[in-house]
């Protein structure tokens, strides 16, 4: 991909590479080297894409790769940026395809016809403590294929869309930038509505997958910080993180 070809909102600056390890890792350093705030990272390969709990992340040519660094202000509430993001890239996908109606999957997984489209992964850097939010995202533009994948796979070409990598990098930042002025003046909860109003599975039943143990519900909403909240025989459970799905019968 080249730079110029992406369109940025004000104060951002995109690096563009042709492969890297881990394009999280890339804007780690580029970050750290040069001190910039709203750096974004892109590559057109990476050898060790990663995925949330360690997971890998298959980078086939085509699809989207970047990574964000974001100097780090409320560090108590870099979780918001999961549903910010997700949120983002669901308004920038209606905007490149208004046909196409992406749904969030908590926390932050964007499907397409129930698939996953996207993927999330949010670190955070820094030499004395929290310095930097990293925001990961990885976009499936091209098929994928779905071996070895824990979850169903969509394209935004297997929904016939066909589009590119500058077209929805340019689509995302504007969405990404507009949404984090939106929560610098108003706060988390016009974010979260939005996410709520474009929300996969709300009010069904889903099994999470917790790191000790497995839980399964009704999926009855999500609190005012987007803890997701399950309700069973048992009463209810906040939980903060874990996977979901929404075939309690199935994995
Ligand atoms: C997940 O759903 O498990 C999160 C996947 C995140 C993948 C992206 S691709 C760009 C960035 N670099 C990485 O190594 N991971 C994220």
């Amino acid at each position: 991909m080249k730079s110029e070809n992406v369109i940025l909102p004000e104060g951002w600056t995109l690096e563009c590479l042709e492969e890297t390890d881990s394009t999280n890792e890339a804007v780690k350093r580029r970050a750290a080297e040069t001190g910039l705030d709203r750096l974004i990272v892109q590559a057109d390969g990476q050898t060790a894409g990663r995925g949330r709990r360690g997971r890998a992340w298959k980078s086939l040519p085509g699809n989207l790769f970047f990574s964000l660094a974001l100097k780090v202000r409320d560090a108590a509430r870099l979780g918001e940026y999961s549903f910010l993001t997700a949120l983002a890239l669901a308004r920038a996908v209606e905007d490149i395809a208004p046909n196409l109606a992406p749904k969030c999957k908590w926390p932050n997984d964007v499907l397409l016809n129930g698939k996953k489209m996207s993927g999330i992964l949010l670190e955070t850097d820094g030499k004395h403590g929290i310095e930097r939010l990293i925001v990961g995202v990885g976009v499936n533009i091209v098929p994928v294929g779905a071996e070895g994948m824990l979850y169903p796979v969509a394209s935004l070409a297997d929904e016939g869309c066909l589009t590119g990598m500058e077209e929805v990098l340019s689509a995302f930042m504007n969405r990404f930038d507009l949404l984090a002025k939106l929560r610098e003046k108003e706060g988390f909860a016009p974010v979260l509505d939005g996410w709520k109003k474009r929300a996969y599975g709300l009010g069904g039943e889903i099994a999470v997958n917790l790191p000790d143990r497995r839980l399964t519900g009704t999926f009855s909403g999500l609190d005012k910080d987007g803890c997701l909240l399950l309700n069973n025989a048992d009463g209810e459970y906040r939980i903060t993180a874990g996977d979901v799905f929404f075939d309690p019968q199935g994995k």
